[in-house]
């Protein structure tokens, strides 16, 4: 057991949902550069509780789902002594009864990104984990429990779901999209990749909150357009930071799970010799 950090990735259109008190920032250099911006600390709600908070994508969101510093962001929060890491992030729906302004906790990712780094090691070091559940089976139940018992009734949560991560920088085409659906998964969006699998190398226990923002272009007549998405991510802020808070001020002062060994017995760096067809 060691004590609980909590770390929060903002997303899209979060740049200060928490209303963090007490704050200071703190500039971490990494081995893979600079983090998309200084770490704020500061206090939440009743219980003072320490967060460090990231913009994902930079403080005037600099940053695309591309270039993301998506290494030097989970490597920051790790060296600022961050173990349990709630994410945020904007996405579009691929599920009717799925609507804008809705948070979703997905428990499924399908990769469709092509243009990422996904791991911290090279130099012939592999590490090859496990990543079947790729968010923290026990951070996501405290975040359900606690989403669904202690926010306002306004507020709609679906408890689980795929997130199908695309590389962005444009929107789907409707075949795309389409495909999507036909494959049984609920929600798109661009940022969750390489994320959770950084996180899951680091040993952080990390769940997403996948604010809705739009259908995508599936449905009959729409399109799916960069206004559209920056104002709900902006109205999702008061629905994201209320479940914050109440997960900040529930999540046990001490609390370990599977994510904080995960490494180990992952690396093999023994290497095999060539067979040679010539002897
Ligand atoms: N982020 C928000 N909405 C999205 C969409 N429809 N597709 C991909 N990323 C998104």
């Amino acid at each position: 057991m060691y004590m609980t950090t909590i770390g929060f990735i903002g997303g899209s259109g979060i740049y200060e949902a928490l209303g963090l008190q007490n704050t200071h920032t703190i500039e971490i250099e990494t081995p893979f550069g600079e983090p998309a911006a200084p770490l704020t600390v500061g206090e939440v709600g009743e219980t003072g509780r320490e967060v460090i908070f990231l913009p994902r994508h930079g403080t005037s969101h600099e940053y695309s789902p591309t270039t993301v510093p998506y290494r030097a962001n989970i490597f920051a929060l790790k060296q600022a002594g961050v173990t349990h890491v709630i994410a945020s992030n904007a996405v579009g729906s691929l599920r009717e009864e799925i609507s804008p302004r809705m948070l979703v906790i997905p428990d499924q990712i399908y990769d469709r990104t092509k243009h990422r780094t996904s791991t911290f090691f090279s130099d012939g070091i592999v590490a090859h984990q496990q990543f079947a559940t790729p968010y923290c089976t026990e951070l996501r139940s405290i975040v359900t429990d606690v989403a669904m018992e202690n926010t306002a009734a306004d507020i709609d949560i679906v408890k689980d779901g795929t997130y199908v991560c695309i590389e962005g920088p444009q929107f789907s085409t409707r075949a795309e999209s389409e495909f999507y659906r036909s494959q049984g998964w609920d929600i798109i969006g661009m940022t969750t990749i390489p994320e959770a699998k950084l996180a899951r190398e680091a040993e952080l226990a990390y769940v997403t909150i996948a604010g809705v923002t739009d259908y995508d272009v599936w449905k009959e007549d729409t399109q799916v357009t960069l206004e559209e998405v920056l104002s709900n991510a902006e109205r999702n802020q008061k629905a994201i930071k209320s479940v914050l808070t109440a997960v900040i001020n529930t999540i046990p002062a001490e609390h370990t799970c599977a994510c904080h060994t995960s490494l180990a017995g992952t690396i093999n760096t023994e290497k095999t010799a060539i067979p040679d067809s010539t002897r």
